[in-house]
């Protein structure tokens, strides 16, 4: 992976030099044969992309050459296009694929940061995800309550609870940011879910993926239908139980 990252970005810079396009050529995989020319901006939109639909795991910092472009984006009216189409996913799903039972079981699950909460003006600090996390830095920036709300979550969060369904909100912020996590939401305009579930001393050292899917165990224990999750991050939508659908907010600043 490293190896291969390397290679392309060895690949992008040969080209910004302007080497010609045959030297590219012989470089380039076969099978495209149009001696294609990337730009910086293709070459850190198809990392993004990457990112989006999961191919691209597991990295601990936003290339070094793509910070100025994922920082324009997360920052950019098409972010906010973007989010809002996703959540116009889960309207229609709302809408059309629905027979609540009224029993009081029926579910739906939030993640937290990037998905309720921004952190963009943290990152915005951060060079976008560029600069390797700092958790006592960013849990500083959490205990100061500042984070706005994602205005399309906060619309879809009050349609989801005018429904009656309950909404828990599943975090891989740890108990000792309760108070700060419980003010800021309230802040901003998030109230009434009927769970705020976070890392106990109990869920130290596990996976956010195994962390996530253990408490959505628990939730289908105690009887309730999870109907669908929203998180910007994969770990909040894989793994068993799954929920009937889920939708992926987009998030190219840090892979958790
Ligand atoms: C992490 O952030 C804290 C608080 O801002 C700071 O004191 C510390 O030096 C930072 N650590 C590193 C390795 O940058």
């Amino acid at each position: 992976m490293r190896m291969h990252l390397a290679l392309v970005l060895g690949l992008v810079s040969l080209v910004l030099d302007g080497v010609c396009a045959s030297d590219w050529n012989i470089l380039h995989h076969k099978g495209d044969g149009k001696g294609l020319k990337i730009s910086l901006k293709n070459y850190c939109e198809s990392w993004r992309v990457n990112v989006e639909v999961h191919n691209l795991r597991d990295f601990e910092v936003v290339p070094h050459e793509c910070v100025e472009y994922i920082g324009k984006y997360m920052t950019s009216t098409q972010y906010k296009v973007d989010s809002e189409r996703a959540l116009e996913q889960c309207t229609l799903y709302l809408s059309q694929e629905f027979g609540l039972t009224g029993d009081g079981k029926d579910a739906w699950i939030f993640d937290v940061d990037d998905t309720l909460l921004s952190n963009i003006p943290y990152y915005k600090k951060h060079q976008y995800g560029g600069e390797k996390l700092n958790l006592t830095s960013l849990e500083g920036w959490m205990r100061g309550r500042k984070a706005p709300a994602l205005a399309s979550s906060l619309s879809l969060y009050n349609e989801i609870k005018g429904k009656g369904i309950k909404i828990f909100l599943i975090s891989n912020r740890g108990e000792h940011l309760r108070d700060a996590t419980v003010d800021n939401l309230f802040e901003v305009g998030y109230t009434g879910w009927t769970g705020l579930i976070l890392r106990g001393d109990e869920d130290c050292g596990k996976s956010a993926q195994k962390y996530k899917a253990e408490k959505r165990q628990k939730l289908v224990e105690e009887g309730y239908r999870i109907w669908g999750i929203v998180g910007d991050q994969w770990s909040s939508l894989l793994g068993h139980p799954h929920a009937t659908r889920t939708f992926k907010l987009p998030n190219s600043m840090y892979y958790a």
